[in-house]
């Protein structure tokens, strides 16, 4: 974080002091929430979650290496003490937010990919100057001021991953954080069941861009309808990416190779040239595209985006993460998250990977969809048919009964498992052929990450 004094935190904060050895000596963070993350000069925010109370691990985590634990109520380890953590927490990034010396904040929000393309700008940007992007998917009410938080005077340009899960907490995190470029990649039906309908999740993700000021930029997807009408609720000046002429940055020739892997010519206003991406699926085209929109606005060369598109890698497990084996069967490990419109980008890119080989897809449920949650399942076996994938296994209960039932009406090959431990078991026990390509994929609480992991690794 910035430096500062244990006496300034406490300003900033609204705390007291209590127990500080010296007042006055300057704290660099990181600012951590996990005792076990601590590092030498860390400052420890103590929460009160519903297991574990990080006012317990207090001592322990000054003992590491912590030089202030920020707490709700005294405890044995030099502290500032506040009525409420997370306010501090908040307050405390506000005031880095407004003061970073030389970063642009950049913001970015969307249905799908926020993680993915967060990654993919993180490594593009980081090819100009010092970049602080979120860590893995930190990107809700404590994941933002952390990330802010570990901005360093030096930071050039921060990245946030921002998630609203409903109205107003992207107001919320806007307030926290001002920001000088808002990207909306798309509006799809991730949390619909929360949400009610897709117009009020355009509502909700809109406010990232209504909250720019004229000078802010706000970077908009073209393909995306209730995305491009976000142009008329901001201040900022609009970017448009995408595959539609009226993109300002667009993508032509897109094809995949026999990996999956996007390769397109990128257009700018200001160049034009060939990206070949490492990444797995066309989604990912979408998204690189809103990576080269936020560097063009922000003066990279078109050569360098393209060339630092190309080179960028999966950062963040969990999506479209490709695993070879030695008995020649590939894994893509897909399965952090699901929802329709990642379902159908990752079978479709199953299939562009097939390549003669035998594709197949280890499916579990979606979560969080409400009543479109039948049909929605019932679509990924009718896709799986349509794409004409090898082997359909669903893992779990009634929505993968949906999506095998589905696939074999539609021709596929089907089995069904009842959990991910039959799944990994029976999958490296004979399922799988040598040369399969394997998706893995579900919703979090599905659990089928374990199964990618075992596949991965090729033990279960
Ligand atoms: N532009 C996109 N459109 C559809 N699906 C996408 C897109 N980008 C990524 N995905 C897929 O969506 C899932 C979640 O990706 P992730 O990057 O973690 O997004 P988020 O952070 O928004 O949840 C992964 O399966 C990923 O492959
Ligand atoms: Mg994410």
């Amino acid at each position: 974080m910035l430096p500062l004094s244990p006496r300034e935190i406490a300003a900033v904060v609204g705390g007291s002091p209590h127990q500080l050895p010296d007042p006055d000596a300057l704290v660099t963070g990181p600012v951590v929430i996990d005792s076990r993350a601590v590092t030498s000069g860390s400052v420890f925010v103590a929460i009160a979650g519903e297991r574990v109370d990080g006012h317990d691990y207090a001592a322990a985590a000054v003992a590491d290496g912590a030089a202030l634990v920020l707490a709700e109520r005294p405890v044995p380890a030099p502290a500032v003490l506040v009525p409420d953590v997370r306010r501090a927490l908040d307050a405390l990034a506000a005031s880095t937010a407004r003061r970073l010396p030389a970063a642009t904040r950049i913001g970015l929000t969307g249905s799908s990919g926020k993680t993915s393309t967060k990654d993919l700008l993180g490594q593009v940007l980081a090819q100009d100057g010092p970049t602080t992007a979120t860590a893995d998917n930190q990107n809700n009410e404590l994941g933002v001021p952390l990330t802010v938080l570990a901005a360093t005077p030096e930071t050039r340009y921060l990245v946030l991953e921002m998630g609203a899960r409903g109205l107003g907490d992207l107001s919320r995190l806007t307030r926290l954080v001002p920001l000088d470029v808002a990207v909306v990649l798309n509006v799809g039906t991730a949390h619909l069941g929360e949400f009610g309908t897709p117009e009020v999740i355009a509502q909700a993700k809109g406010e990232l861009v209504e909250a720019l000021g004229p000078d802010g930029i706000a970077v908009l997807n073209a393909d995306d309808h209730r995305v491009a009408a976000m142009a008329e609720r901001t201040q900022g000046s609009v970017t448009l990416f995408g595959l539609s002429a009226r993109a300002r940055i667009r993508a032509e020739d897109v094809s995949l190779d026999a990996l999956g892997r996007p390769r397109f010519t990128l257009i700018t206003p200001t160049g034009k040239a060939p990206v070949a991406l490492r990444l797995l699926g066309a989604h990912q085209v979408s998204n690189a595209l809103a990576v080269a929109a936020v560097a063009h606005r922000l003066g990279l060369p078109t050569d360098l985006v393209a060339d630092a598109l190309g080179r960028a890698d999966t950062v963040t497990g969990g999506r479209m993460q490709l695993f070879d084996r030695a008995d020649g069967v590939t894994v893509i490990d897909d399965a952090y998250n699901a929802n329709p419109e990642s379902m159908r980008a990752g079978l479709q890119a199953l299939a562009a990977m097939g390549g003669g080989r035998r594709t197949v897809a280890v499916l579990g449920a979606m979560a969080e969809l409400g009543d479109t949650a039948p049909e929605a399942h019932r679509a990924v076996g009718r896709l799986a048919g349509e794409l004409g994938l090898g082997l359909v296994v669903g893992v779990g209960g009634e929505e993968a009964e949906l999506i095998t039932t589905a696939a074999a009406e539609h021709g596929c090959a089907v089995h069904r498992l009842p959990d991910p431990a039959t799944a990994a078991a029976e999958l490296d026990g004979g399922l799988l052929r040598p040369g399969d390509v394997v998706l893995v994929k579900s919703s979090r609480a599905s659990g089928l990450r374990a199964v990618a992991r075992a596949l991965a690794t090729g033990h279960s």
